[in-house]
């Protein structure tokens, strides 16, 4: 089948729910820590994320749409615009619960690192603290937004980039010289409810052409 989204929107037939983030799978989820200019915490999950570059090392992440019930930017924006900072912290498998916790819409002043239950670490060169228990967390320095058009509904579609300026690593997902993706169980985002870590048993290795 084929369709064109601006005339066809994302559910033509035989689709019996939206169906664009079911196509672009599976999606690395950035865990995106972040202060509000008055310091309060806050933490919240894109699934719009990926590395964009690799040196320097540079990230992005999607803060789309308003916050429920207003025509405010979701915090994540907000509060990275505000500091120039923002921390991508990698979301696991054993933590999956909590980084759905951290979807939830709470007011500005809420530190949703804590009201999830989460300890936070500090950060060595920016200030939003980074989750303890994530094994992987890059700090990075805010860059620019990119404005993409608005939704159908006229929402904004909002692109962060940030530089990495710093990078943890847990020693525990180390095994000889290489991060183990055994122990590391990054989770990752399909379409619908759906999600998936990656089985060792499902990795394999190709050598490139040349
Ligand atoms: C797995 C997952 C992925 C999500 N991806 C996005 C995304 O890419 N962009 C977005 O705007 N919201 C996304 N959300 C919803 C946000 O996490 C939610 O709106 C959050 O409350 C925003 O928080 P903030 O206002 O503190 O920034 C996602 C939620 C989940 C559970």
């Amino acid at each position: 089948m084929f369709f064109d989204p601006r005339s066809d929107g994302m559910k033509p037939e035989p689709f019996t729910h939206s169906v664009y983030t079911a196509i672009v799978v599976p999606r690395p989820i950035g865990w995106i820590s972040t202060v509000g200019a008055d310091g309060v915490v806050n933490l919240a999950p894109f699934s719009f994320f990926n590395a964009l570059t690799g040196d320097p090392p540079c990230v992005m992440y999607c803060p789309l749409g308003f916050k429920p019930g207003t025509t405010e930017p979701k915090d994540s924006l907000t509060n990275a615009e505000a500091t120039g900072e923002f921390v991508f912290n990698l979301c696991t498998y054993d933590l999956r619960e909590q980084m759905n916790a951290t979807s939830a819409h709470e007011p500005a002043g809420v530190d949703e690192m804590a009201a999830a239950g989460l300890a936070p670490a500090p950060s060595k060169n920016v200030k939003p603290p980074r989750v303890a228990a994530a094994p992987i967390a890059l700090e990075c320095k805010y860059l620019e937004t990119v404005r993409l058009p608005p939704s159908s509904s006229g929402s904004p579609n909002n692109v962060v980039i940030g530089e990495v300026i710093g990078i943890h690593v847990d020693d525990a997902v180390i095994s000889d010289g290489i991060i183990d993706i055994a122990k590391l169980r990054p989770l990752a985002r399909l379409g619908y409810l759906d999600y998936a870590t990656i089985e060792p048993s499902a990795v394999f290795s190709m050598a490139r052409p040349g």
